[in-house]
């Protein structure tokens, strides 16, 4: 069979065909130790548990659901909103319950993209932004994230470009695969550039929550919700990646041009899993802090191992993964997670997956308990000796 011409130039997605590597290795007896990807590997809070069990077993919840989500569920999203990143949200109208928020992306791009439109994607940024603009047609325009202003768009030389073909902008911060948080100023800007430029800005929001003291949503900026959507997700912020629960947020009239593509794409999210979410939504900031407390003892870790490494990295940085710069020494990030690989039978994200101004990283996800990152320095350690 012939694939259709949309899926040219798509490859398979890196981990899937890295981990088919990773699982020859294992076989071959090498036991390696995955710091690639980012899949919390704690439980969701105990309450969350139980409210899926006990909402699966009551009559009637099997059934197809509202392609807009239960009204349960959206109203746990907008109070959270409100809470936690004081953004008014009207529960009815302006809020699309997602599984996950990975396919909000695609669902972005078919809705509004035609063949030939462009889109400006982040350089480095996550991989699932070009290749959905890609499967629906359109044309990617990187912009380049710099170390030396801070990851943030250069929108000085974004300006001079001819931007009347993009009619999108993906931004995500916390930035991954950079860890950079967002300040005010850099969401206002955001807003301002896509309020002049006509352009509709997604921001993609999952990491807000992770060793992050304030988390903030670019829906807080003012009159953003003329010019923004905003993703954001259970994934991380409370451990629940395999549940696929995540939202899309932002103007009534937005709102209903995507559940246009979106509600012939599916049928709606199993109820107990969204009464289950509504319930993770509600917890505090208890639950936040001691989530917290098991990543920041694990980067400490991490930091000692990029030490040995003779990597260099900002400390200041947020989100899911730490990442860093390869010593000179090598000719790019897939050379170490290379050779970390082979000898020391350790697999670290080479950083350039997210787009070629990565090449010089990699990225170390937090997923592991703190022996794993200690048995990790060891055979790193050995591997050098
Ligand atoms: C930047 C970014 N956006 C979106 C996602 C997808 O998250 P979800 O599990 O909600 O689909 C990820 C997952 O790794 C991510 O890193």
């Amino acid at each position: 069979m012939t694939t259709s011409k949309r899926l040219e130039g798509i490859g398979e997605y890196y981990f899937s065909q890295k981990l088919r590597e990773i699982d020859e290795l294992n076989r071959q007896g090498k036991n390696i130790i995955n710091l690639g990807i980012g899949s919390p590997d704690l439980p969701p809070h105990p309450d969350v548990i139980r409210t899926l069990r006990e909402e699966s077993e009551k009559p009637g919840v099997h059934a197809y659901q509202s392609y807009k989500g239960s009204p349960l569920l959206r109203k746990a999203i907008s109070e959270w909103y409100q809470k936690w990143y004081n953004v008014d949200l009207n529960a009815d109208t302006e809020i699309l319950p997602l599984i996950g928020s990975k396919e909000g992306i695609m669902h972005i791009c078919m809705t509004y993209l035609d063949k030939g439109d462009q889109v400006l994607v982040p350089n480095p940024g996550y991989p699932t932004y070009r290749s959905a603009v890609k499967l629906a047609g359109g044309k990617c325009i990187d912009y380049n994230l710099k170390e030396k202003n801070k990851y943030e768009p250069d929108f000085s030389s974004l300006a001079k470009k001819n931007l009347s073909r993009v009619k999108l902008m993906f931004v995500n911060y916390p930035q991954m695969p950079t860890g950079q948080a967002p300040t005010k100023e850099l969401f206002e800007k955001i807003v301002s550039f896509g309020k002049e430029n006509n352009i509709l800005i997604v921001h993609d929001n999952p990491y807000s929550f992770i060793l992050n003291e304030t988390p903030m949503s670019l829906l807080s900026v003012e009159g953003a919700k003329d010019r923004v959507i905003e993703l954001n997700s259970l994934s991380k912020s409370h451990n629940m990646a395999g549940w696929r629960v995540g939202m899309l947020c932002g103007a009534k009239e937005r709102i209903d041009e995507v559940l246009r593509f979106k509600s012939n794409m599916d049928s709606g999210m199993f109820l107990p899993v969204q009464l289950a979410a509504a319930k993770a939504l509600t917890l505090g900031k208890e639950w936040q802090d001691e989530v917290n407390r098991t990543y920041k003892e694990r980067r400490t870790k991490v930091f000692e191992m990029l030490d040995l490494l003779k990597c260099k990295y900002s400390r200041q940085q947020v989100g899911l993964f730490v990442w860093a710069k390869a010593p000179a020494g090598y000719k790019s990030g897939f050379e170490l997670s290379d050779e970390i690989l082979y000898k020391a039978n350790v697999f670290i994200t080479p950083g350039g997956i997210f787009g070629n101004a990565g090449d010089k990283y990699i990225r170390v996800s937090l997923c592991g308990s703190v022996e794993k990152f200690e048995e990790a320095k060891t055979r790193i350690q050995h591997s050098k000796a």
